[in-house]
């Protein structure tokens, strides 16, 4: 058979993906000397870094001069349920300002106090108000300056370029393998190091505020060549998506809203939050409607209103209110905010919200409640990094951004994604870069290995059967909404394992018909392979891990297990099948200990 023709290029770092991760690593790359190629799936600035719409989470103090970042890693612990990296945590509170003040010097235009500071607000589980936003565009508006300095920076970019493989030679990465979207011409890369920055895997469930980018592919990629994936079954589904009408159900309606006033409601009227205020949270969460009023009128005196507990918890609450009965035509609960806020506020802080609801559901949010459900949003699980430099445990693989895991523990606080983004993709970039520049030439990539990768990219185009990718993904989704969502079930998440295996088995029979010039039957057949994996991963996790923390509820182990409290839930690929282990926390420093237990 004759060799498949591709396309090759040299470089010193690549990263693929282009979303806030993405271009920070790529940045810091390039300054420090590398050669450096962003590689994204779509088009540059289509990144679900977008759909951060509310902030970025950083104690700059502006708001609350009381503000540190002890206190921010402090929430960001308590509200992913010390399950986190505390280094990840440490470092992420301590770099965040740093990372928000040199996006304004690159051109970012953020929303500004009376006295020209940057303004921040209210989001939930951060103890003060942290979040320097601009409107309800906080991620587009980073992605805009990000990408700004990227082009002006001249670093190579590579639009719509899907990548599918890892090359590795010698046990190390060597290069990457995949395809242009719109020629389906294969392309590789090869270069000392990788960073992904490929994001998450929401488009493994039915109701997702994610796009059709997040296919999990880094998280798939990694696990390919031995990577180790953590806590997968952590998933975050964010309280607030659109319920209706169905063809817009899982847009995000931005935590903003209850940050800047709006409030959660039954169809019978009732502010349900204050029936779930859990332990952990007691001291600090109002627990009657005059004392969340007061609250909103005295942020310094008064315990904060409950329906900015963190996110997990209000899901939660929603989803058990819709099963109650007490839920709205269409399945949802409702979000308030003209009762609170008039409409020249809401048209300022809001605009996008303003806009989404008046144009997709002819609602008006200055008048009117939005109904809103819970909405696949996010992953805390991911691939494992080593904190002080993102590096995974394949040698010059780094990851960053949210295909990594670790820093969110069991359940991340609205606005650390784009702090989180900010830092360490700044810290995988450059760690990329010094092992780059420190590493002696690449193995060139094994060429049966290319040969091998190439004939599987384009297996669906061979006569192996009659099955088709949209219906194997729709499907999918399916199983993952209803057997592996919000609550869970050992019996459910069995059925669902039965189901993927059924669906692995159908995909390696996809016929794709037409050619590769533009060919998106083809695109989906070869991301089911990752959405695939990280849904098996994502469930076999679920099931080893018996007790309900965070973004993991349990049907049939409804509370806390302290055994599960000090360890990641480990998945890696050995001998073709994933297995699933318990392995130790780091140790948290005593000193941070005590910041962590600190009651204020
Ligand atoms: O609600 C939001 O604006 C989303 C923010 C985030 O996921 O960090």
């Amino acid at each position: 058979m004759a060799r498949e023709s591709y396309e090759t290029h040299d470089y010193d770092v690549v990263v693929v993906g282009a979303g806030g991760a993405g271009l920070r690593a790529g940045i810091e790359a390039h300054d420090k000397g590398a050669k450096t190629a962003i590689i994204c799936k779509s088009l540059l600035g289509k990144a679900h870094t977008v759909m951060a719409e509310g902030g970025i989470a950083a104690a700059m103090g502006n708001v609350w001069p009381e503000d540190n970042w002890k206190v921010h890693f402090r929430d960001t612990m308590r509200g992913g349920k010390l399950l986190n990296n505390w280094r990840m945590a440490q470092i992420h509170a301590q770099q965040a300002p740093d990372r928000v003040l040199e996006l304004e010097e690159w051109g970012a235009l953020f929303d500004r106090t009376d006295e020209g500071l940057i303004l921040q607000r209210d989001f939930g589980g951060h103890r003060y108000a942290r979040l320097a936003h601009v409107g309800d565009r906080t991620g587009l508006e980073m992605i805009r300056t990000l990408q700004q300095r990227t082009v002006a920076l001249g670093i190579d970019v590579y639009m719509e370029c899907n990548i599918q493989h890892l090359l590795m030679n010698d046990g190390r990465v060597t290069g990457v393998l995949g395809y242009w979207r719109e020629s389906g011409d294969l392309i590789s890369f090869n270069c000392k190091s990788v960073v992904l920055a490929t994001g998450g895997s929401g488009k493994c469930w039915q109701v997702t505020s994610n796009s059709w980018e997040y296919s999990g592919d880094g998280m798939g990629m990694a696990m390919e060549v031995g990577s180790d994936l953590i806590d997968m079954e952590k998933v975050q589904f964010h309280p607030t998506g659109m319920v209706w009408p169905p063809s817009v159900r899982g847009i995000l309606v931005t935590e903003g809203v209850r940050g800047d006033g709006g409030t959660l409601l039954n169809s019978e009227g009732e502010r349900f939050m204050f029936n779930y205020i859990p332990e952990f949270f007691k001291a600090e969460t109002a627990d009657n409607e005059a004392e969340a009023d007061a609250w909103y009128q005295d942020k310094k005196n008064n315990r904060r209103t409950p329906d900015l507990l963190p996110r997990d918890e209000v899901a939660r609450a929603i989803n058990s209110e819709v099963k109650a009965g007490r839920g709205t035509e269409h399945g949802g609960v409702l979000l308030d905010i003209a009762g609170r806020r008039d409409a020249e506020y809401i048209q300022r802080r809001l605009p996008s919200m303003y806009h989404q609801f008046k144009e997709l559901a002819d609602v008006d949010i200055t008048k009117e409640a939005m109904e809103v459900g819970p909405t696949c949003h996010y992953i805390m699980g991911g691939i494992r990094v080593d904190a002080d430099t993102s590096a995974t445990t394949v040698p010059g693989l780094y990851a960053a951004g949210e295909v990594a895991g670790g820093l969110h523990g069991a359940n991340r606080l609205g606005g650390n994604s784009l702090s989180d983004l900010l830092v360490f993709g700044r810290i995988a970039g450059g760690s990329a870069a010094d092992y780059a520049l420190g590493a002696a030439a690449s193995p060139a990539p094994d060429p049966a290995e290319v040969d091998r990768l190439t004939a599987l990219m384009l297996e669906p185009f061979t006569d192996r059967g009659d099955e088709n990718p949209y219906a194997i993904h729709s499907d999918l989704q399916r199983t993952m909404h209803n057997l592996v969502g919000i609550i869970r079930t050992e019996s459910e998440m069995l059925k669902a394992l039965e189901e993927i295996a059924v669906y692995k088995d159908r995909a390696a029979r996809v016929k794709v018909e037409g050619g590769r010039r533009f060919n998106p039957g083809w695109h989906l057949a070869l991301d089911l392979k990752s959405l695939l994996g990280v849904a098996e991963a994502a469930t076999l996790s679920a099931l080893e891990c018996k007790e309900s923390r965070g973004g993991h509820t349990r049907d049939d182990y409804p509370d806390p297990d302290p055994k599960f409290g000090t360890v990641n839930v480990v998945t890696r690929r050995q001998d073709g099948s994933v297995s699933v282990s318990l392995e130790p926390l780091p140790e948290m420093p005593e000193e941070l200990k005590k910041i962590v237990e600190e009651q204020v």
